[in-house]
This record gives C-alpha cells, structure tokens and sequence, in this order.
C-alpha cells in the first residue's frame, strides 16, 4: 500500500563532478533493483541542474534540501519554488533539523514553505525531530505533536496526499547513535496517530513516514522491518554509493 521511499540528504557536500559520479552509479544500480521502493536524492542546489541531466527518465528521483517561499524578487541568496521547478525537481526537504537549528527556522515559516511547494508541483518532505534535552525531558511527543500541527496548517487532505514526513530525532543525526528500530517506529506511530486525527484514517494510511538519524546498510534492514516505517532519509552513508545500495537494497 505505502511504498517505501529510500532517500539521500547529501546537506552540503559533494562538488557539481563528484555528484553527477554518484548519480550515474546510482542509476546504473537503479536498473537492476527488481524491488518495489522509490529512490529519491536530495542534491545541493549548485548541482542540481547536472545532476537532473543524469537521474532523467530513470528510476531516480531528484530533490532540493531548501526551498524560500516567495517566487521571485529581492531576497538575496535565496531559491524559489519556480526556479526548482524550473529545473525539474520532484522533491524538497522541508524544516531539516539542521534549517531548525542553524538558520532559525520556524514552524510558521516551514508551513509557508510547504505550501509554497505544493502550489509549484514539488513534493515537500517535512522533517521533525527532537533534541536529546527534549527527550530527556520527556517532551518529546509534544514537540513532534507542534511541528507536525503548526507545519501542516491550513493544509488540506488533498494537499496532504503529496506530503511526505520524516522523523530524525536530532541525537541520531550524525552521531552514530540510531535511534532503536522500537523508539522509531513508536513515534512514527504517533505521528501517523497524529495525521489521522487532522486527516482521517486513509490520509493517514496513505502517508509515507520516513526515519532518519544514522541509518547504515547494517541498521536498515532492522528499521524498515516495522510497520510504520516507510523509508529513510539519510545522510553520511548516501555519499558512498556502495553504502547507498545497500541501504536501498535491504
Ligand atoms: P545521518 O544519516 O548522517 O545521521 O543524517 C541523517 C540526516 O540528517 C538525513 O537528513
């Protein structure tokens, strides 16, 4: 019913040669995957263009991992909606925990963003997570429970078929530390809970939930094992194609 999306974040990383590399590997490979799962790369805005060159007509989707909610006009080093259409772009991250954490990002801004993106034909993929203190603290479900709400208001069930949400609670981003496939799938739950009462039962059926925070060819298997679970972002280990496969082929 939900097929797993299995997407690579590769943040600021990789120069326009290097990607267009590990995009031709990646769609040698996607030939002869026989399984049933998207694969979705998240590439740096400066080689976006090359990169849409190689993934096109293949099985590889292309992704930016930003977006400014305006279409145009005086916003200094910003990307617009209309210019990643313009290349061709099926996906955007939306609210990265490092956006979150580094560039100030609000829930409010994000939720203009994402509709942004919906009314440009780009797929947003919006990502929440906690921090270790929140988890700590234990208030980790209502921080989930706020991002999920404010991010997605005024958003209709409609638009919500084309939305994508992945989970990377922000402690496992990076360091090694997955979160255990039972933390995982528990607040993907939630969240899927979460979409159905805004949503209803098949919206919320229907949404794919993506986990991320040191996912590895080693992890993946145990993690997309669960029910809720519908894919993962990844970072570090999509730079290495080798790690990316496996990771894709679990
Ligand atoms: P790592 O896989 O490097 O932990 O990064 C996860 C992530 O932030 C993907 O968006």
């Amino acid at each position: 019913m939900r097929r797993p999306l299995i997407a690579g974040n590769w943040k600021m990383n990789t120069t326009i040669n290097e990607g267009v590399a590990l995009a031709k590997g990646l769609v040698d490979f996607s030939k002869t995957l026989n399984k049933d799962r998207d694969i979705l790369i998240c590439v740096p805005f400066t080689a976006l263009y090359a990169i849409k060159q190689v993934v096109d007509g293949s099985k590889v989707r292309l992704g930016a991992q930003n977006m400014y909610f305006e279409e145009k006009g005086a916003f200094t080093g910003e990307i617009s909606p209309v210019m990643l259409q313009d290349i061709g772009v099926d996906y955007v991250l939306i609210g990265h925990s490092e956006r979150r954490q580094y560039f100030n990002e609000t829930d409010e801004l994000l939720n203009k963003k994402i509709k942004a993106a919906l009314s440009h034909n780009l797929k947003p993929i919006l990502c929440v997570g906690e921090t270790l203190e929140q988890r700590e603290k234990k208030i980790e479900k209502e921080t989930i429970k706020k991002q999920i709400v404010n991010g997605l208001l005024g958003i209709s069930a409609d638009e919500m078929k084309k939305i994508t949400v992945a989970y990377e609670p922000i402690w496992a981003i990076g360091t090694g530390k997955t979160a255990t496939s039972e933390q995982a799938q528990e607040m993907i739950l939630y969240i899927r809970n979460i979409l159905k009462d805004i949503y209803g039962e098949e919206i919320s059926d229907n949404t794919i939930i993506q986990y991320g925070g040191s996912v590895k060819g080693q992890n993946a298997s145990e993690i997309m094992s669960k029910s809720d679970i519908d894919g993962a972002l990844v970072g570090g280990a999509s730079l290495k194609l080798e790690d990316f496969i496996q990771i894709i082929s679990y």
